[in-house]
C-alpha cells in the first residue's frame, strides 16, 4: 500500500472532518500518499483528485461538515460510471479507498470493490440507521442539536400551555426520535418501528393537563410524516393550541460533540491500519464502546432491530 483517497458522499454529518483528519494524519505517519476526492463518488468519476498533507486537515475536527465536499451520484449507480470511477483511481495510483457515509455509499464501496478496488467503509450519517453498528459518526452531535431545540421549544410551549410536535431527521429510522424523546422529556414519541394512534395521544394530552404539565411534547420521525395534519387533529379533539416545527437541515450542521470526534478520529486510524495490513471491503462500527471491522456484505445484510426498552423507558417515564 503506497496511496490511498478518501471521499465523504451522502448527506453531511459532524464528524467526517474529524474521521477525514485521521485517515490522512494516520495516512502520513505511515509514508503513505493520500489524496482527497472532491464531491464523492461524482468527483471520483470526473477525476476531482487532489494530495492531502497536514495541512490540508488543519483546524477542522472541530467543524461540521466535510470540506471534501459531498454529493448523491446517479451517474455511479451505473456500470459504467463505476467503471469510470475505479480506472481514475489507477491513473492516480492509489491502491485504497476510504468512503464515508450512509447505505447509499457503502452500495456503492461494494459495487467498487467488486471490480478489484480496495475499499473500507466509514459510517457516517446522522441517521444511525446502519444496523451492523451501534453508533454512526454524525448521530450524537445531532440528537444534541435536536436537545437544544427542544429546550427552547420547552419555554415557548410552557408560556403559551401549547401542545409542540417536533419533526426530526432519520429518514425510515425512528432512532434521533427516540433518543430525543428520552433525552428531551417528551410526552410522546411517534416512530416509523411504532406507529401511533391519535386517540391514545389526544386522551393522554387532556390527562396530562388535568395532573398540571404546563405544555405536551411529542417527537415525530421525518419517517411518519403528517405533522401538520396530526396539530390541527389535536387542536380539534382537544381544543390546545398546537404547533408544527420541522427541525431540518440544522441537525446536519454544527461543531461534532466529543463523542462523534472521538468515534470519527477511531474509525480513521482504523482504516488506514486495515488498508496497511492488506485487508478491504469492510466497514468499521463500534460495538460495546469498542471498534470493530466487519465484511461490507455481511454488514449489508444485518437486519434492522429496534430499541423496544428504550421505547418502553420512553413511555413510563414520559407519565
Ligand atoms: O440521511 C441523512 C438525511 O439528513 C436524512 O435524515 C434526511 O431524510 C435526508 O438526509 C435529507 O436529504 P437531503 O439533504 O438530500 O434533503
Amino acid at each position: 500500500m503506497k496511496s490511498i483517497a478518501i471521499l465523504t458522499s451522502g448527506g453531511d454529518a459532524p464528524g467526517m472532518n474529524a474521521a477525514i483528519r485521521a485517515v490522512v494524519r494516520t495516512a502520513l505517519d505511515k509514508d503513505l500518499k493520500v489524496f482527497g476526492v472532491n464531491r464523492g463518488y461524482s468527483g471520483l468519476i470526473n477525476g476531482e483528485l487532489f494530495e492531502m498533507n497536514r495541512e490540508s486537515v488543519s483546524d477542522i475536527i472541530h467543524r461540521g461538515g466535510t470540506i471534501l465536499r459531498t454529493a448523491r451520484c446517479e451517474e455511479f449507480k451505473t456500470e459504467e460510471g463505476r467503471k469510470r470511477a475505479a480506472s481514475v483511481l489507477k491513473v492516480f495510483g492509489i491502491d485504497g479507498l476510504v468512503v464515508i457515509g450512509g447505505n447509499g455509499t457503502f452500495a456503492g464501496a461494494q459495487l467498487l470493490s467488486k471490480l478489484g478496488v480496495k475499499t473500507i467503509g466509514l459510517p457516517g450519517t446522522i441517521d444511525n440507521d446502519l444496523p451492523y453498528t451501534d453508533y454512526t459518526i454524525g448521530f450524537d452531535t445531532a440528537l444534541n442539536t435536536v436537545l437544544d431545540a427542544i429546550n427552547k421549544l420547552r419555554d415557548t410551549s410552557s408560556s403559551h400551555e401549547r401542545v409542540s410536535i417536533v419533526e426530526v431527521m432519520g429518514r425510515d429510522c425512528g432512532d434521533i426520535a427516540l433518543h430525543a424523546g428520552v433525552g428531551g422529556g417528551a410526552e410522546f414519541v411517534i416512530l416509523p418501528e411504532k406507529g401511533y394512534n391519535e386517540e391514545e395521544i389526544c386522551k393522554n394530552i387532556l390527562q396530562g393537563k388535568v395532573k398540571g404539565k404546563l405544555h405536551s411534547l411529542i417527537i415525530m420521525a421525518e419517517g411518519v410524516g403528517g405533522t401538520d395534519e396530526l396539530a390541527n387533529k389535536i387542536e380539534e379533539v382537544t381544543g390546545i393550541e398546537t404547533r408544527a416545527t420541522k427541525l431540518g437541515h440544522i441537525q446536519r450542521g454544527g461543531s461534532p460533540s466529543a463523542f462523534d470526534r472521538v468515534l470519527a478520529s477511531r474509525m480513521g486510524y482504523k482504516a488506514v491500519e486495515l488498508l496497511c495490513q492488506g485487508k478491504t471491503s469492510k466497514v468499521l462500527g463500534m460495538k460495546n464502546g469498542k471498534i470493530f471491522d466487519m465484511d461490507i456484505n455481511e454488514a449489508l445484510e444485518v437486519p434492522r432491530s429496534f430499541d423496544e426498552e428504550l421505547y418502553t423507558i420512553s413511555k413510563i417515564i414520559s407519565n
